[in-house]
Parts: structure tokens; sequence; C-alpha cells
């Protein structure tokens, strides 16, 4: 279900919009900028591409990485801004990245136009694999 847009996703939104044209993308042109809002506070975070195509890093975790490093692991929630038509979604690496700090974490989502969508993460990747499943007891290591 999408969610009703607050005055809150809209103001984490500019700080995405805010960095996208630092993005570093001389391969794609395609440019991305993404807000973590975790602890109160606000991380930013743009694409990162590298001549070997594989090492690049994506804005939604270059802005996790941001959160992280100052101390927090609790997101509130993740605005990502694309060079896309529609609102650009976040891959599924990063989904799956963003899941261990939030499952059910709002994603707001923008493209060129002034469209914007508003999903819970836990929509976009319904499955996440979590810590709980290192928890479990296997048997395997048992004699
Ligand atoms: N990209 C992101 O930064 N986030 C996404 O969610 C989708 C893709 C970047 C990676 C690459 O630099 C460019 O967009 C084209 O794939």
């Amino acid at each position: 279900m999408p969610s009703r847009i607050t005055e809150g996703d809209l103001a984490l939104l500019a700080f995405a919009r805010e960095v996208q044209s630092r993005a570093y993308v001389p391969y794609s042109s395609f440019r991305v900028g993404a807000a973590v809002f975790a602890g109160g506070e606000i991380f930013q975070g743009v694409n990162v591409e590298n001549a070997a195509y594989g090492s690049t890093l994506c804005a939604e975790r270059a802005a996790a990485m941001a959160a992280v490093t100052a101390g927090h692991t609790d997101f509130d929630a993740i605005a990502v801004i694309g060079d896309s038509d529609a609102p650009c979604v976040p891959c599924g690496a990063c989904r799956q990245f963003l899941a261990e700090f939030n499952p059910a974490m709002r994603v707001i989502m923008s493209g060129k136009t002034d469209a914007v969508e508003v999903l819970r993460l836990d929509e976009l990747l319904p499955e996440p694999f979590v810590r709980g499943y290192l928890d479990q007891d296997t048997g395997e290591n048992e004699e």
C-alpha cells in the first residue's frame, strides 16, 4: 500500500536532491542522490562509479555507510532520487543492505518529474535475509 506522503518525507527528499548533482557517474551518466534519516540526523550519499563497473557503489548504500559511520544503525527512512522518468526504486542489493537496519523503514522515491512515491522497505523486499536466520540452530555443529 503506498503511504501518504508527509512533510518529513519531502524534507528528506530535498536532502537527497541536494547531493544528486555530486554523483560520480562517468559511465552511466545516471545520477542518484540518497538521504537516510536515523537518530534524528540526516546522512547523504551519491552513486560512485568505477572503471571496474562491478565496484560501483549505489547512492543508498553510500548514505547508509555514512549513517553507520556516525554511529546510527536504527534507520527511520531513506529518500532516493534518480535521473529516471519514474520514481527511482532502490536496486535489489540495496534493499537487502537497508533491511539490515530496519525492514520497515519508509522509502521515499522520486525521479526527474515531481512524482513522489513512498513505500515501506518490506513492501519492496518482503522476505529479507536478516540476522535471525544466523541465530537459528541448524544442528550442523553438533557432535
Ligand atoms: N544506482 C544507484 O545508485 N541506486 C539505485 O538504486 C539504482 C542504481 C546507480 C548505480 C550506477 O551508478 C547507476 O545508478 C546506473 O545503474
